[in-house]
Formats: C-alpha cells, sequence, structure tokens
C-alpha cells in the first residue's frame, strides 16, 4: 500500500510542510538539499515493505531521506538499526541532521558515523537496504555502490538519488549493464520522467535506426543505443539485488 503523509514521523512532516528548519541558533532556514515529498514517501513505503533488519545511508545532510528510513523502521517495529555515514555533518549542517533524528525520538535506531563510507562499511552487519545520495561524483558513488553490495544481502535493495545527473546516469546504467541487479517496481513510485520532447522523441526513433545497424554495439557509445528515456525513472531509483557476484574476471559489458 503506498504511504500517506500522515504516515510519516511528525517533524519530517513538519520539515516537509514548511520548508524551513531551526538551525543552532534556534534561527528558522529553508530546508536544503533533501529528497522531495514523493520521494519521501517512496522511500517510506518501500522500508515499510521490505522490513529490512538493517540498512546504510550515505550522505545525511538535515536529515530528510534519513527521517523517513528510520520513521518506517520503527513503524515494523522490532530492533532494526539503521547505519549511516557523512563526514560533513558537522562542517556542512553544524549536526542539524542528528539534532533533528533525536527531536523525532528515533535516535535508538540510529548509528551515525562522521566518517566516509569506506571506513565504515566493512564493519557493518549484512544488510537489506540502503540509500546513497552523498558525493554524487561518478567515481565515489560507484565506489558507496561497491561498499554497500558487499554488505548487501540477495533480494536487498540499493537506491539513488539524483538521476538527473549524468555521473548518477552512468553509475546506474553500470549497475543494470554488468551486475545482477534490476529496478525495483517502487522506483516508480518515486516519481515519473517528464514527457519527451518532439525533439527527444525524434532522436530516439534515429537511435533506433542506429542500433539495428550490424555491429551497432562497437560503433555507437551505449547512450546512442539504449537512451536514457527507455528506463522510464524519475530522480530516484531503486535497484534490487538478484544474486551474489560470480563474473568471470574477463566480464565488462559497456555501459
Ligand atoms: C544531498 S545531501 C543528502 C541529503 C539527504 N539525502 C536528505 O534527503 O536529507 C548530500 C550529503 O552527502 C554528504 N557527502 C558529500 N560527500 C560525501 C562523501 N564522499 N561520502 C559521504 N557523504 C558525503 C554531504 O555532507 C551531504 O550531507
Amino acid at each position: 500500500m503506498p504511504a500517506a503523509l500522515t504516515d510519516l514521523p511528525p517533524l519530517l512532516r513538519e520539515l516537509l510542510d514548511s520548508g524551513q528548519f531551526r538551525d543552532a541558533s534556534g534561527a528558522l532556514q529553508s530546508i536544503y538539499a533533501n529528497i522531495s515529498t514523493e520521494e519521501v514517501l517512496a522511500l517510506y513505503g518501500l522500508v515499510r515493505q521490505l522490513r529490512p533488519r538493517a540498512t546504510a545511508e550515505i550522505g545525511f545532510a538535515l536529515g530528510v531521506s534519513g527521517l523517513a528510513i528510520l520513521g518506517a523502521l520503527e513503524a515494523n517495529g522490532g530492533d532494526s538499526r539503521h547505519y549511516v555515514c557523512d563526514p560533513f555533518q558537522t562542517t556542512l549542517v553544524a549536526g542539524q541532521g542528528l539534532a533533528h533524528v533525536r527531536r523525532a525520538g528515533l535516535d535508538h535506531r540510529l548509528q551515525f558515523f562522521e566518517k566516509f563510507p569506506e571506513e565504515v562499511f566493512p564493519t557493518l552487519p549484512p544488510l537489506q537496504f540502503a540509500f546513497i545520495d552523498a558525493s554524487h561524483l561518478f567515481d565515489l558513488t560507484l565506489l558507496d555502490f561497491i561498499l554497500v553490495d558487499k554488505r548487501l544481502e540477495t533480494g536487498g535493495v540499493v537506491g539513488f538519488h539524483d538521476l538527473w545527473m549524468p555521473s548518477l546516469k552512468k553509475v546506474v546504467r553500470y549497475i543494470l549493464a554488468n551486475r545482477a541487479y534490476r529496478i525495483h517496481p517502487a522506483s516508480h513510485a518515486a516519481g515519473t520522467p517528464k514527457a519527451p520532447s518532439a525533439y527527444e522523441r525524434l532522436a530516439a526513433s534515429v537511435k533506433k535506426i542506429l542500433a539495428a545497424l550490424p555491429h551497432s554495439n562497437r560503433l555507437f557509445a551505449p547512450e546512442i543505443l539504449q537512451p536514457w528515456p527507455g528506463f522510464r525513472l524519475g530522480n530516484m531509483v531503486f535497484l534490487e539485488k538478484l544474486a551474489p557476484d560470480t563474473r568471470d574476471w574477463r566480464h565488462h559489458v559497456a555501459f
């Protein structure tokens, strides 16, 4: 069942409704860098559905996505834990993400590391869900994915935010082309792509013709052969792990 605003922790609702938070000095500031209300509901709904025992997150900021995950874990009950890495919680947001979790009364489920994920992930327990919204650089996001994948159980799900960015699109293309993952249907609750323009429709038709040419995969970039709109994604995706990694050492699919 899709999540409703009334399911969310009251503080998270307040942040989303007002678009503001109180900083350490008590002054009102606009919330920033966070996922949207539609994405919060999709994230909350998926964590409710998956009922994970252990979840992880890379990139916390003011804790909007974190409160969605923590709120869903709380609603699920049991003794699940959320492990979060963000090396810039103090320098970027003066600890306000953590303050929100305390105010929401959800800190008993959180283990927070003000560290880079590569220092933390090898120590985490097996995970059933993870969410990545951190550096947004291609190589560091791929590193985040690799670290998550090493802990993620088969059947587990990893989410990525900011698919408007070429770096994030490339990471998702890599995973879908090379790893045993598929797009989880909950991705489509997280926002729909905007309808393609007349130019984009024309470009897609031309690309289809090019893809049909002999040896097209040696001649054209994957972006030409499989244009991004064909993935039918909005700004957030959830990828489900289908199997452990058993690739041959020579495996490589262009992405
Ligand atoms: C877009 S914000 C995350 C917003 C959050 N998902 C939300 O909805 O409230 C990105 C966060 O990633 C963190 N970050 C940047 N580079 C990072 C890195 N290399 N590893 C981990 N976190 C990083 C930043 O400190 C920032 O808090």
